[in-house]
């Protein structure tokens, strides 16, 4: 199982002998899913050539804090965002003490006092230096200000002694960043959700729509994401920015939407329809734009294709969950619609009201499914995506 999958990951190698294994560590992380950048510190240079790990994770290895072309692709500040965890493995004594200083005098360490990502450090030294009073300080120091430490294994040193100050094994150093993400709930699985509205075009400048932000079905993809997920995310016109680590198919139409979200699910895990589906569309749209004809006029409407009941009739392992926005016997109608639909299991909203669902950023939702229902009391949409989520892996053991 990939542990680690759509988690990006700095591994930072420091000077001394155990940086040829981090090449090893390279491997490793990406055997679980990981995306790897590697930042070297000059010393690393002196073990382990640069390009070996450039070759390995397949980017570009970072060097050089001073270096226009460098922070003309991605820059210091940039890495540092970019990644969900650093990992320095193998971090020398020098380098722990730096960390504890603050010190900004190489990339590396500038990506550690910029960074909001977790920070985890796998020591490697001699066994002397590493129960020297000032290296114990200072592990003390990074631990107090939440760094993981990941070893160090003790035994046979390069250096004929024998104690604690290996570094850790490769394949122990990954177990290890495994647990420091706690979700990984959906690691392995591909889930496609439908978000936003659908429009329907009348002629070439009108349309029928309505008025979803596409909100909620966005935060659960950030938040499967985050759990792990690969994702395709089928969207209708809405002007907020999709999570980067997803797929984005954009679609305009309802039969748009059905096509995508059947080429999707085939093969996928879970698929959510957030979207705010236009019920009908025009019966034909007009080539040349309508002129303005007396005082009435009449649209012919026909109905659109119901996309989560088509996707759950044509996919019977699929685990669907559906939305249903209502103003009045909320679970009466919702759990009508669940069966009716065929879902796994259905999301429940009372858009009567107008701080929670549609276009707010907080909603109140019920979760019913086939023998149970739990109510997500208010909450913020991108908390309450990752509620759902959580729930929906646990209740149903996906
Ligand atoms: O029937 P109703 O529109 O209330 O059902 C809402 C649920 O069905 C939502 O999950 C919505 O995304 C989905 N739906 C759909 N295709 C439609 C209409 C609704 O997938 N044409």
């Amino acid at each position: 199982m990939s542990s680690l999958s759509n988690k990006r990951i700095i591994l930072g190698v420091t000077g001394g002998i155990a940086a040829y294994k981090s090449a090893e560590v390279v491997r490793r992380l990406q055997d679980q899913g990981a995306e790897v950048r590697v930042v070297m510190t000059p010393a690393a240079g002196e073990f382990i050539r640069p390009l070996t790990m450039q070759a390995l994770s397949g980017n570009p290895v970072h060097t050089e804090l001073l270096d226009s072309d460098a922070e003309a692709g991605m820059g210091h500040i940039e890495l540092a965002r970019w990644a969900d965890l650093l990992l320095i493995a193998p971090a020398s004594a020098d380098f722990m003490a730096n960390m504890v200083h603050g010190r900004a005098d190489s990339l590396l360490s500038a990506i550690h006092l910029a960074t909001p990502a977790i920070v985890a450090v796998a020591p490697a030294m001699n066994q002397a230096m590493w129960a020297h009073p000032a290296s114990l300080a200072n592990t003390a120091t990074l631990q107090e200000r939440g760094v993981h430490i990941i070893g160090p294994d003790a035994g046979i040193q390069a250096c004929g002694d024998v104690g604690p100050g290996r570094m850790q094994q490769p394949d122990s150093i990954v177990e290890a960043v495994g647990k420091l993400f706690k979700n990984g709930q959906l690691a392995g699985k591909t889930v496609v959700i439908t978000a936003g509205p659908t429009r329907e075009a009348l002629d070439p400048v009108r349309y029928i729509s309505n008025h979803s932000s596409g909100k909620m079905g966005y935060a659960l993809a950030q938040a499967a994401i985050e759990a792990g997920a690969k994702v395709r995310l089928i969207s209708g016109p809405v002007d907020i920015a999709a999570p980067e680590r997803c797929q984005l198919t954009r679609v305009v139409s309802a039969e748009d939407m059905l096509s995508a979200s059947l080429e999707a699910a085939a093969g996928a895990d879970v698929f959510i329809a957030a979207a705010a589906v236009a019920d009908y569309r025009a019966s034909t749209i007009e080539p040349q734009k309508i002129k303005k004809q007396g005082d009435q006029m009449t649209v012919s409407l026909e109905k659109n294709p119901d996309i989560v009941a088509t996707v759950a009739a044509a996919n019977p392992a699929l685990f669907v969950v559906g939305f249903a926005a209502e103003t009045q016997d909320i679970e009466t109608y919702a759990r009508d619609k669940l069966v009716r639909k065929k879902l796994s299991a259905i999301i429940a909203n009372d858009v009567s009201r107008s701080d929670v669902g549609f276009n707010a950023d907080e909603n109140e939702v019920s979760w019913i499914d086939a023998d149970s229902s739990k109510v997500f009391s208010k909450r913020s949409k991108a908390q309450l995506a990752r509620d759902i989520i959580e729930h929906m892996v646990s209740q149903h053991k996906l």
